[in-house]
């Protein structure tokens, strides 16, 4: 006789409570809590994956534990190999989320139709038809990449016995279904139960397994954050949507740095990766306007030259706006109240907007200098000369701060034939041939050299 059980889960966090209230007493947020039916009796019949194969583990002495699958699986993407910290580690689980329409599925069939492995590309959400359409324009091909449209786990796993894949691609994960819970696709139940299958499919085959996660409206993949907990490796694809270029991002990994990034152009033939992108985020007139400035940026182990914009001019309304895209707007009212503080600029009653070239974000904190030389540049009408570029951090009373790996940021910024670049005297001390290196400890001395 089957048992059925009622579950009531807070969708934003997982709690479990045994009736409905209105609040969740763990996460606090109002309405979040869900009916969800819970088939017990089930669990002891199905057939899927892991009640199989299930295998009892003993204790091992750590140092007799051979490694067997020390190598990892190149996919030919070189940007995601990077990311990912030098290609998939078997048996390993990673999951994807980003915006939709950002790119995710043609991301993950584009390394399907690269990898010389035999992948299995399971998706719930668009039809084979649709997916052969989308292959067509990736000028990708391989041999063996099947294709399977379907969502419930049992037949997943069921196919995956008869084509024994080397990679197992899941489009989506909200879209999977298992007989396990009775519970509706997406639902926080069948998240759980679906992940942890997974899970335990990829540790007892070693095939892993790539997973595209829906995020919600905070911009988290939608789910608890167990979801994330259970997953070897979370990647990030963001960028706006109405540029062409998208960033990959790690935003946990077990297997590699966190700070590895990965850059891509949406074009008509799929996602092209970018190669060197000090190219592209530096805008390409000749004649640069006031209010742009060049920074030295690295992120991860790649440094880049960035183009930041800004626009100073006088406040129409009240109240003047801070608009800032692709830059922390925090930091920016930070900056502007240490220009106004300590240089005694007043930006008061003007509007500002910035803007990093490209639509990409940018985390390094060494534009800071950049960007006040922007804002300066664009506030007094001075063009910046072209082949000048800066990389510092600027702090609260308007020193300025060393950054990390400065010695490869002088290196890009020489290779590309700037003629100066604006560091902190407390940074290490460097001699660089053809470009000239111009320290400086307060932003006050900044005003000289760029007004
Ligand atoms: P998609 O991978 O479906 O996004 P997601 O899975 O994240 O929702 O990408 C959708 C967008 O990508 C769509 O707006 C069209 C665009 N696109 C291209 O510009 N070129 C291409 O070759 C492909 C396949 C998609
Ligand atoms: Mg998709």
């Amino acid at each position: 006789m089957n048992k059925i059980k009622t579950n009531y889960t807070c969708q934003g966090c997982g709690a479990q409570y045994s009736k409905w209230q209105g609040q969740c007493n763990k996460c606090q947020s109002w309405n979040s809590i869900q009916e969800e039916i819970v088939n017990t009796a089930r669990k002891k019949h199905s057939n899927t994956f892991s009640s199989i194969n299930k295998k009892n583990s003993n204790p091992q002495k750590i140092n007799n534990i051979e490694i067997t699958d020390h190598y990892r699986i190149i996919t030919n993407d070189n940007e995601f190999d990077r990311v990912i910290g030098g290609g998939i580690v078997p048996g390993s689980l990673i999951l994807l989320g980003g915006e939709p329409g950002i790119g995710k599925s043609t991301l993950f069939l584009q390394i399907s139709l690269m990898l010389s492995n035999k992948v299995l590309y399971v998706s719930g959400e668009e039809s084979e038809a649709q997916i052969k359409m989308r292959a067509d324009r990736v000028k990708y091909n391989n041999e063996n990449c099947y294709i399977l449209t379907e969502n419930k786990m049992e037949n997943i796993f069921h196919q995956v016995k008869k084509i024994k894949p080397e990679v197992l691609i899941i489009d989506s994960i909200q879209t999977l279904n298992s007989q396990l819970v009775d519970a509706s696709a997406g639902s926080i139940s069948q998240l759980r139960t679906c992940t942890s299958e997974l899970i335990n499919f990829a540790k007892i085959t070693s095939i892993p397994v790539l997973l595209i996660g829906h995020i919600n409206k905070e911009g988290h993949i939608a789910g608890p954050k167990i979801l994330e907990h259970m997953v070897d490796t979370v990647l990030q694809f963001e960028g706006d949507r109405n540029h062409f270029y998208r960033i990959l991002r790690a935003k946990k990994n077990r297997f590699g740095s966190t700070n590895e990034l990965g850059i891509y152009e949406m074009l008509n033939e799929g996602l092209k990766q970018i190669k060197n992108p000090s190219e592209i985020l530096i805008s390409n007139s000749n004649q640069k306007l006031s209010g742009s400035a060049i920074s030295a940026a690295v992120e991860g182990s790649r440094p880049f030259m960035i183009e930041v914009q800004a626009l100073v001019s006088s406040a129409v309304y009240g109240t003047p706006q801070r608009s800032s895209t692709g830059f922390n707007a925090k930091r920016l009212n930070m900056l502007l109240a240490v220009l106004e503080k300590r240089v005694g600029f007043k930006l008061g009653m003007k509007d500002i907007f910035l803007n990093i070239t490209g639509g990409i974000k940018v985390e390094d904190t060494a534009i800071d200098l950049a960007i006040v030389s922007a804002i300066l540049s664009s506030n007094n009408e001075i063009k910046i000369p072209e082949d000048y570029c800066f990389a510092a951090e600027i702090g609260l009373s308007g020193e300025i701060r060393p950054v990390q790996r400065i010695e490869q940021r002088i290196k890009e910024a020489e290779k590309l034939g700037f003629s100066k670049i604006f560091i902190s005297k407390f940074s290490d001390k460097l001699t660089a041939k053809k470009i000239k290196v111009v320290a400086l400890s307060k932003i006050d001395e900044l005003i000289d050299h760029i007004t």
